[in-house]
């Protein structure tokens, strides 16, 4: 079977790697991919390749599919499937993995999934829906101005501001409806009472009918120590999440993943792919403050360290709709992903670095590096982007894979690198 796989970040990377292992793949493309992604190969000893196709650039992507008769399409990035891959491939008679246009509003359209949540008593924050200003800061101010102020559509992860007082509410609001800081995605705004509690993140796999919980796992957003500093795409993971029990997945199952699914049928809506919630365990039970539309990044990284199963036959089974009677096993074993970034992410960072010390980190025994931004240039490795690496390990428990992720970071070096030190402390 011939495969392509979209995005070029690590959890494309953990993606191809995961694919590239199952016996049935014969070759297998990557666009645009990154460095690491180029060195992976097939379990059949076939280099992977990669194609110099932007995410976003559809006819292209199209163009290519047909022409290496590519067999089966897996999208990793939210936009190229906000901008409808999945229909236009479909359309093609091209068999791809990922949520159509409409099933992947829940993530493209905050203002859709909060409308949705209400509608079909999924816990979430309070919030209101607003497109003017002045009866959006009418609300904040009856929140107390503690909320968070949310553009609807997609803006690089940077369309949430947290307001702890009403003058940055207002400030916030008018930034997003006023001066709009997110263009067109910011014509309407979703506010969200401000949640206490751990922030988790659940990954469903889905078929149109069924939904397929994973264990949990926690990202950690801030970019310093401790949850301070700015947010970011997200700088760590690790899984399981021993606070996040079985009964409280339980909950999470019944109380979200299942009036999700009636919702999603009442609605006509066919969700094929992953359905990723980000969730705040409250004082009153799990409350849903997003919901993502794909894997996320670098939560993919340490959920594919621990699979047990053939990724492919998975993605297989949830673009065709038949997951029903599949069961998904995971190794016991805990997996922790550490992000190596570049000097000034989150913001504009350098670029061109040289990265020494990759096939040393991957020596050490349950270690796995996954490339972000990275480009080989006159043969080396080098740095192309804010989040350079995810430094994966898997060990028998959540301290020693911690051990492991950190002691191969310790031995990648690149100017200007930086990592927080405190990944899977929270459980631990
Ligand atoms: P989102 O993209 O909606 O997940 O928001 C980005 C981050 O902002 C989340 O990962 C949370 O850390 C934080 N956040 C969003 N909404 C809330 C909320 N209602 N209460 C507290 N924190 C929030
Ligand atoms: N882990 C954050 C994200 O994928 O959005």
């Amino acid at each position: 079977m011939k495969v392509l796989v979209i995005g070029s970040g690590g959890r494309e990377h953990a993606l191809v790697w995961r694919l590239a292992q199952s016996p049935r793949v014969s070759r297998m493309w990557c666009a645009p991919g990154n460095a690491g992604i180029a060195q992976e190969r097939l379990s059949n000893g076939t280099p992977v390749e990669t194609a110099a196709i932007g995410a976003e650039n559809l006819d292209g992507l199209l163009a290519f599919a047909k022409e290496k008769q590519i067999d089966f399409t897996v999208v990793g990035p939210d936009n190229p499937l906000a901008l409808g891959i999945v229909n236009l491939f479909q359309s093609h008679g091209l068999r791809i993995w990922g949520p159509n246009r409409r099933a992947a509003q829940f993530e493209a359209s905050k203002v859709f999934s909060q409308q949705f949540m209400e509608k079909h008593g999924i816990p979430t924050a309070r919030a209101g829906t607003f497109d003017d200003a002045g009866r959006a800061r009418a609300f904040a101010e009856s929140l107390g101005g503690r909320c968070a102020v949310k553009a609807d559509g997609l803006a690089l992860g940077k369309g949430v501001l947290m307001c702890g007082n009403t003058a940055e509410a207002a400030r916030a609001i008018d930034e997003i409806l006023v001066n709009k800081a997110f263009g067109t995605a910011g014509a309407k705004i979703v506010i969200q009472e401000f949640l206490e509690g751990m922030e988790v993140s659940l990954h469903a796999l889905c078929d149109g009918k069924t939904a397929k919980l994973f264990p949990g796992s926690q990202d950690h957003k801030r970019a310093l120590d401790g949850d301070r500093g700015l947010n970011t795409g997200g700088m760590g993971t690790y899984s399981p999440v021993p606070f996040l029990t079985d009964a409280t997945l339980a909950e999470a199952e019944r109380k979200i993943i299942a009036p999700w699914l009636r919702g999603c049928a009442a609605e006509g809506i066919d969700f094929r792919g992953i359905l990723y919630p980000g969730l705040m365990l409250t004082k009153e039970g799990p409350k849903v403050l997003e919901f993502n539309a794909r894997f996320g990044d670098p939560e993919t990284q340490v959920y594919l360290m621990r699979l047990d199963s053939d990724l492919l036959e998975l993605l297989l089974a949830s673009a065709g709709g038949n997951l029903g009677g599949v069961e998904i096993r995971w190794k016991k074993e805990a997996s922790v992903c550490v992000i190596m970034a570049s000097e000034g992410y989150p913001g504009s960072s350098t670029k061109g670095k040289e990265i020494r010390g990759l096939e040393d980190a991957a020596k050490l025994p349950g270690v796995k590096v996954f490339h972000a931004g990275t480009a080989l240039k006159d043969g080396k490795v080098v740095t192309n982007g804010g989040r350079v690496l995810g430094v994966t390990a898997l060990g028998a428990d959540l301290k020693s894979a911690q051990a492991a992720a950190y002691a191969a970071v310790e031995r990648i070096q690149f100017e200007g690198a930086w990592f927080r030190r405190d990944i899977g402390a929270k459980a631990l």
